[in-house]
């Protein structure tokens, strides 16, 4: 609600907008009419720019606090698990028994995937980048689940979520089972949705698999973690495709190919990668030397977060579990593990990281549990992908759900003024 007024100045434009205060966090100016002026705000990286309203997550970087609908992150880490997280995201409030077990049963309806969908795989490389493999899977259930694509209908629009929620496992695990040359395992519903990812990840037609309960909660841990993190880089690409009426297959599938890249999704493998390449304890100083030099692009990847500037509260809960995992495997004497022990205390002591607060972040502690339970790196950006699913499907249902225009952002123009076109033979040579 707006009821103070901002007052700008431009040369000789004056002009008032609206202040609006949400529940928690800083109040925002509202610049929806600026563009009436003839001028356009310019934020390259949306430093200063709240791009929605949203009612899903709230988080304050400075006090290290992320609430998903009002819940503190560790509370649900701890208590709760990941499908009541999902029920919790995308409707708003805690299940009752009840609900929680029509909505576990129905996401158990969706979990096997097209027959057919076995056939892309085939198309693909067996040494294909998983994350490849689940943008096209991912974009290409649209050609099978076409029967509840109206979006502008909200029974469809939960059908289709669920189907997300659902399939992303068994996708996922497709994409391991694809590149280690194994069959497909069908998932099992009597299991949890943690316990059925290890199962079709790990288990083979010739033997029982019983996966391990301290990795399953683990792994049910890192996907309530990763469940949604606000207006981020991915989710915002969702909201973006969404705002064209594209389908929630395709806007998920623009997601995965946004959470790919080493500054965002894909910083979880970039830390294992890092680990590997130092190699050993006593090269750990080149390294943070390296990190700390301007001239050099060197970063410490899992440290360091766009929002957080005090110790991510995902991070806080996550080397727990990472501590637990690692003595459940009998990983905690590992020599790799105690590199990342001995760089996470370096880091966490030296006055660059101290000064520009850069903690090790969730993706640091996810990357090396990940690990510990046996799933290669190249998997770990899928895993995240998995678990961020019901975080963009949450938000596109919010956007779809309420009035909402077609996102499309202006420019700074610094290219050639208008010129005319000059034919090839009477072109200058370049010097
Ligand atoms: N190692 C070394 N120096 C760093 C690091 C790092 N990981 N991160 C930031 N800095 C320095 C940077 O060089 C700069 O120093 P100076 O002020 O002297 O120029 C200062 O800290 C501020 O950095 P920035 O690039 O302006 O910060 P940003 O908010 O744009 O970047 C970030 C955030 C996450 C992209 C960055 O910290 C980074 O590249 N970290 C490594 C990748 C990573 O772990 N990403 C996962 C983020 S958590 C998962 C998720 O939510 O998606």
């Amino acid at each position: 609600m707006a009821e103070q007024k901002a007052k700008l100045s431009i040369k000789n434009t004056n002009v008032e907008l609206d202040i609006l205060s949400g529940t928690l966090g800083p109040e925002v100016v509202d610049v929806s009419s600026l563009f009436k002026t003839g001028y356009f705000t310019y934020d390259p990286g949306f430093m200063s720019t709240a791009s929605c309203e949203s009612k899903i997550t709230y988080i304050d970087g400075d006090e290290g606090i992320l609430l998903y609908r009002g819940y503190p992150i560790d509370q649900l880490a701890r208590s709760s698990s990941f499908v009541e997280v999902c029920y919790l995201l995308l409707h708003g409030e805690l299940p009752n028994k009840i609900e929680f077990k029509e909505f576990c049963n129905a996401i158990n309806r969706h979990t096997m995937v097209h027959e057919q969908i076995r056939n892309f795989f085939n198309g693909f490389r067996r040494d294909a980048h998983p994350m490849a493999v689940m943008v096209g899977v991912v974009g290409a259930l649209s050609a099978f689940y076409h029967d509840k694509l109206n979006i502008k209908d909200p029974e469809h629009r939960a059908i289709s979520a669920l189907r997300l929620i659902a399939k992303m496992p068994t996708i996922a695990a497709m994409c391991y089972k694809y590149s280690v040359g194994q069959p497909f395992m069908p998932p099992k519903n009597k299991m949890t949705y943690a316990e059925n990812f290890l199962y079709m990840m790990f288990g083979t037609p010739c033997e029982d698999y019983i996966p391990n309960p301290v990795l399953a909660r683990a792994l049910d841990r890192i996907f309530i973690l990763h469940a949604d993190h606000e207006q981020n880089a991915s989710t915002s690409t969702v909201r973006l495709a969404g705002s064209t009426g594209a389908n929630p297959f395709a806007c998920i599938s623009a997601g995965i190919a946004a959470l790919w890249g080493p500054a965002h999704g894909g910083a979880n493998e970039a830390a294992l990668n890092m680990l590997h390449e130092i190699g050993d304890i006593s090269q750990i100083p080149k390294y943070i030397a390296r990190a700390k030099d301007p001239n050099d692009n060197f970063r410490l990847m899992g440290f360091g977060h766009r929002v957080y500037k005090n110790y991510d509260p995902r991070a806080k809960v996550m080397r727990e579990t990472c501590y637990e995992v690692l003595e459940a495997v009998g990983a905690h004497h590992d020599p790799f593990f105690k590199i990342a022990m001995e760089l996470e205390r370096i880091a966490l002591e030296d006055p660059y990281f101290i000064d520009r607060k850069l903690y090790p972040n969730v993706d640091f502690y996810s990357g090396i549990t990940l690990s510990a339970i046996g799933i290669p790196p190249n998997m770990f950006t899928v895993i995240f992908a998995l678990a961020r699913t019901i975080g963009w499907i949450a938000h596109w249902n919010e956007m779809i759900s309420s009035p909402y225009r077609l996102s499309r952002p202006r420019q700074l123009y610094t290219g050639p003024t208008e010129r005319n076109y000059v034919p090839m033979k009477t072109r200058e040579p370049v010097s």
